[in-house]
């Protein structure tokens, strides 16, 4: 089979296709799954790009969809031909957060889904949702699960909130289309006027360029008529929070996502106080999660905004892609 894997010291060149055996039957409480699919993250790209250090030869990709090929004794939750769409924390079913590394994060601690094959125990999938592509699937596992554990899980997301969503990678646009589906108005950023068209047409109801206003905290509380946004889902980090702080409402909830703009910085702890807003940080989410996510996908017909598709023997250019930050949505391989 083909894999795709990383060499010492990581960086996009350092990306290599090689072939390997293939992984032979399941044991008990196993599947083998014949996986179709990847989708990119910033938490893979960081990790191809030699940012986050990990061992020699590591396989990439945290996200991995496909179809289960064969099961071991003892499998409970699927049948050969299922398709399934793996989950980011293994070891984390349900319950409470327990997991606050990446140790056991394929495509980081451990191997990842650039392959072609794969026996794990079956608790690192779920079914996908009816319906999906292999492509559509894989951008569930890290993007769709993060949006929708802060909006949902964590926020409690409720008909007539209003979400502010920041820029247009996978996070954002999933949690755009989860706020809508779920009777939530959207006031969505990026930096670019012709993405801005796109927020519009997936129905945001309002839109700012960051770039252009970059007091973008005090625009959205001028379009909430003074009283703030419910949620934020926040991925910006440090750069971006001052920002948030002024947008949300008294007793709101920024979701603290992402590190786009780097991962420490100054806070305007005061404002946030006298917000009296409610600043969670997160990491994706539980296997349980990942099951009510797909049963709302399935319920509400949300389908992933997939802008790219690439090769698995393309993994450097889709990473070079995600890079140039041109895209919109999701970026995924497809093999
Ligand atoms: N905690 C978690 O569980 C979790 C899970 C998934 C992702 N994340 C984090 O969330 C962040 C986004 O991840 P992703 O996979 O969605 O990334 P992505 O698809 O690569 O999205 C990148 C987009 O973010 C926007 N952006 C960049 N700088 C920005 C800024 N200063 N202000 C507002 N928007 C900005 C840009 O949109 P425009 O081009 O429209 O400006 C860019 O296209 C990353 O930091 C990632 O590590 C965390």
């Amino acid at each position: 089979m083909k894999v795709a894997i990383l060499n010492k010291p990581g960086g996009l060149d350092q990306l290599a296709i090689e072939e390997r055996a293939e992984p032979g039957e399941p044991g008990e409480g196993e599947v083998r799954v014949r996986l179709h699919a990847s989708s990119l993250n910033f938490h893979d790209y960081a990790v191809v790009a030699g940012a986050i250090p990990t061992e020699d030869g590591r396989i990439p990709m945290a996200d991995g969809a496909g179809v289960v090929e064969a099961v071991g004794q003892g499998v409970t939750e699927f049948s050969v031909g299922d398709k399934v769409v793996s989950t980011f924390f293994p070891h984390w079913q349900d319950g409470p957060a327990r997991v606050g590394n990446f140790a056991t994060t394929p495509g980081d601690g451990i191997d990842g889904y650039a392959r072609e094959q794969v026996v794990r125990p079956e608790r690192c999938f779920t079914h996908a949702p009816e319906g999906y592509s292999h492509a559509e699937a894989a951008t569930l596992t890290t993007a769709g699960l993060t949006a929708w554990r802060a909006l949902v899980v964590d926020g409690g997301l409720k008909a007539g909130d209003t979400v502010l969503t920041l820029g247009t990678g996978g996070v954002s646009i999933f949690a755009l289309q989860l706020a809508q589906a779920m009777g939530a108005r959207v006031i969505a950023t990026s930096s670019s006027d012709e993405k801005i068209e796109r927020l519009k047409s997936l129905g945001a109801t309002h839109t700012i360029n960051y770039k252009t206003e970059p007091e973008w905290g005090k625009r959205v509380k001028e379009l909430t008529d003074g009283r703030g946004v419910d949620h934020v889902v926040e991925v910006g980090g440090p750069g971006t929070l001052p920002q948030s702080i002024d947008a949300v409402r008294i007793g709101g909830h920024i979701a603290l996502i992402g590190v786009l703009t780097g991962s420490e910085g100054e806070i305007p702890t005061a404002k946030l106080m006298a917000r009296q807003a409610r600043l969670q940080g997160l990491i994706v989410g539980s296997r349980a999660h990942q099951k009510d996510f797909v049963r709302a996908l399935e319920t509400t017909g949300i389908r992933p905004i997939i802008d790219r598709s690439f090769p698995l023997d393309g993994i450097a250019d889709a990473f070079r892609y995600e890079e140039s930050g041109g895209h919109f949505g999701k970026i995924c391989l497809e093999f």
